[in-house]
């Protein structure tokens, strides 16, 4: 899929913005605190409903202004186009398919999937778990229809479990909701435990090719409690410390998975770019399965490359996205890897100066 043009009004720097975008290779130069990275969260916000720089997304919304907008007019694999618009009006978000209103976010989400890689995704591997379970879960909601139905379910019965917690439940009281919130969350595990082998060859072979240094790669998934019992007998084995905690200790919701290579076995051997360069083949593996499972792949960003990445790791990642994907890639300046496909005129580059992009 592709962006064939993107409009922001009121967000961060830009007051208003209208640009084509091609459907290949765009590069986005321009100084720092230009604006390059907010046309990225744009991009990214239309696909995640949220920024990957904050929390917080009324942080987007430009000083002084009261409403913002972000349209892209996405097209997909098979040619259908669809108007794509997030707005703040007040205090309010809403979403837009066509000009009309979804009956949720979910089904604009759904629309649109952006593989972003920017200078705090190494958190994907040095961070807490829930950056590795939202990337599991984000790359499930894609691929897996029922996936978010399950995994509302399993939201709602651990929000239940746990308000009864801090009522100092009676046994008796917490059963059901102990039978409710295992069900859910072996279904998850199920679902993590698949995705996870379904991108394993993908992230073997990125791994192998950017982090050829460290050997063969191995994946681990811990579904969040541990396999000597099911999850239902061990929440009944630690009601008197959940009901001290107030919260439901083990379980899908504390899930995590992990890479280790064969000659660096512990996360705190890998170099910060090494770590860079392990969450950029997971994020890539993520867009190649999405792109042989749905037939179209998804958009991808890379914030600031030639300063993320050495020459080499740059080339061997344009290399690695084929001519299939759309790419938005920005810059201080010109990343070396993409001189050759400038010359060739395979890159449409754009100049962005304080809240203004230019065509080059
Ligand atoms: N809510 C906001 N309202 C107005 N301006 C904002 C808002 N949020 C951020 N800005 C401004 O937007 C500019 C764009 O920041 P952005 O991070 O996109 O720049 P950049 O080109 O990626 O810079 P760098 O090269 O340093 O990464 C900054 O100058 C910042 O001051
Ligand atoms: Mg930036």
């Amino acid at each position: 899929m592709r962006l064939a043009e993107l409009r922001l009004e009121n967000f961060r720097v830009f007051s208003s913005l209208d640009i084509t975008l091609s459907p290949g290779i765009n590069l986005f130069t321009g100084g720092n605190g230009a604006g390059k990275t907010s046309i990225l969260e744009a991009v990214h916000l239309l696909s995640h409903a949220r920024s990957f720089r904050s929390a917080n997304r009324d942080v987007l919304l430009q000083e002084g202004q009261s409403h913002l907008s972000v349209f892209g007019q996405l097209l997909t694999g098979a040619d259908v186009q669809h108007r794509l618009g997030l707005l703040r009006t007040g205090a309010r978000w809403q979403s837009r398919i066509d000009g009309t209103q979804p009956q949720s976010l979910t089904e604009l989400l759904r629309l649109c999937a952006v593989v972003c890689f920017e200078p705090g995704s190494h958190a994907l591997i040095s961070g807490p778990a829930a950056e590795r379970r939202s990337f599991l879960d984000w790359g499930l909601f894609h691929v897996e229809q029922d996936f978010t139905l399950q995994w509302r379910r399993h939201q709602r019965a651990l929000k239940q479990r746990n308000a009864l917690l801090r009522q100092s439940p009676r046994e008796s009281e917490l059963g059901p909701w102990d039978i409710e919130l295992a069900g859910a969350a072996v279904v998850l595990a199920d679902y993590r435990a698949r995705y996870l082998d379904a991108l394993r060859p993908y992230l073997v072979g990125l791994a192998s090719t950017f982090l050829s240094e460290l050997g063969a790669v191995q994946l681990s998934f811990d579904p969040g409690w541990n396999a000597d019992m099911s999850l239902l007998e061990r929440l009944q084995q630690n009601y008197a410390r959940d009901i001290a905690r107030g919260f439901t200790s083990a379980g899908a919701h504390r899930a995590d998975w992990s890479l280790r290579f064969d000659l660096a076995s512990k996360r705190e051997h890998l170099s910060r770019g090494q770590e860079k360069l392990c969450a950029l083949a997971c994020l890539l593996a993520q867009a190649q399965h999405l792109a042989h499972t749905k037939g179209d792949w998804p958009i991808i960003c890379l914030d600031d490359l030639a300063s993320e990445l050495d020459a080499e790791h740059q080339a061997l990642v344009v290399k690695s996205l084929g001519l299939d994907a759309q790419i938005l890639i920005t810059g201080t300046e010109t990343p070396v890897a993409l001189a050759p496909l400038i010359v060739d005129g395979a890159v449409r580059r754009f100049h962005v100066e304080r809240g203004s992009v230019t065509a080059l």
